[in-house]
């Protein structure tokens, strides 16, 4: 370890020992909840909840602080569910689903552009997202739902000449993070509910530029203002089209109405 290093370690370290303590002074802990706190934290190590509990809490201040000045679009958290190596899909984009996948159909569509608004070719989106029941393919979630299979709504795809894609999916829905362990023990100790806002998870990247972790979400989501993880961003908040235009369907072959939306991302240099 370098001498900076170590200064950083003993910066930091005694910052967060600094605030632990003033928040036992300000609120006066007691013992009985020092012990509370000291088991919690064996709890949370046992049932592997760690990464939860991190990201949960923390990551989308990290992701703030990590991002403060960066040009391009704003990011977003990363959150426990990524999987790296999902399938690379062939134009048409249809994301990995089941044939009977339940969701309305999201035509989801864009440009990848760098910071200054070129667009860029042969640039890649990775994108994965939750089920109509909110679950995630390849997570093995503590409770007995039934998991979709894998690499479900996972997938790999790159823009065209012009920058543009466009992808078929199944819009995802809010759902509640892993309730059954100590995260979710705390949440309701606090009266705090479980939810997350309906989004999409991307990674854009391109050769030459910095590639970006965001999120997508809708903006009449009954959740968009109280998100459990705080990761939310107006600037990263979509809204959904319907379509039901007969002719439409039927040139898509769709038998039901779908959604659309597109979002533009811009990657800053590397
Ligand atoms: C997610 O975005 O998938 C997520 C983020 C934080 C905690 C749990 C899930
Ligand atoms: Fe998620």
């Amino acid at each position: 370890m370098t001498d900076n290093q170590q200064e950083r370690v003993a910066t930091v370290v005694t910052a967060v020992m600094d605030r632990i303590r003033e928040v036992i002074v300000e609120h006066k802990v007691t013992y009985d909840e020092y012990a509370a706190a000291k088991q919690y934290a064996i709890a949370l190590g046992e049932a592997g909840e760690w990464p939860l509990f991190g990201d949960v809490f923390f990551e989308s201040t990290v992701e703030r602080v990590d991002s403060e000045g960066r040009e391009g679009s704003a990011g977003a958290i990363e959150g426990p569910y990524y999987i790296p190596d999902s399938p690379l899909l062939e134009r048409p984009y249809v994301m990995p689903m089941r044939d009977d996948e339940p969701g309305d159909v999201l035509i989801f569509s864009g440009t990848v552009c760098g910071a200054d608004g070129t667009p860029l070719a042969d640039a890649q989106i990775e994108m994965w997202h939750s089920d109509n029941d909110g679950t995630y393919s390849g997570i093995p979630y503590p409770d007995d739902r039934q998991l979709p299979p894998p690499f479900n709504l996972r997938g790999r795809f790159t823009t065209d000449e012009n920058g543009r894609f466009e992808v078929r999916t199944i819009i995802p829905v809010p759902y509640e993070i892993p309730k059954g362990g100590p995260t979710g023990a705390l949440l309701r100790a606090a009266g705090w509910h479980a939810f997350r806002p309906a989004h999409l998870h991307c990674i854009t990247s391109a050769p030459g530029y910095a590639s970006l972790t965001s999120q997508l979400y809708f903006d009449e989501d009954p959740y968009i203002d109280s998100d459990i993880a705080s990761a939310v961003k107006p600037e990263l908040t979509l809204q959904l089209t319907k379509h039901d235009d007969a002719a439409d369907l039927a040139a898509r072959g769709l038998d039901r109405p779908y959604f659309s939306t597109s979002y533009e991302f811009r990657l800053p240099r590397a």
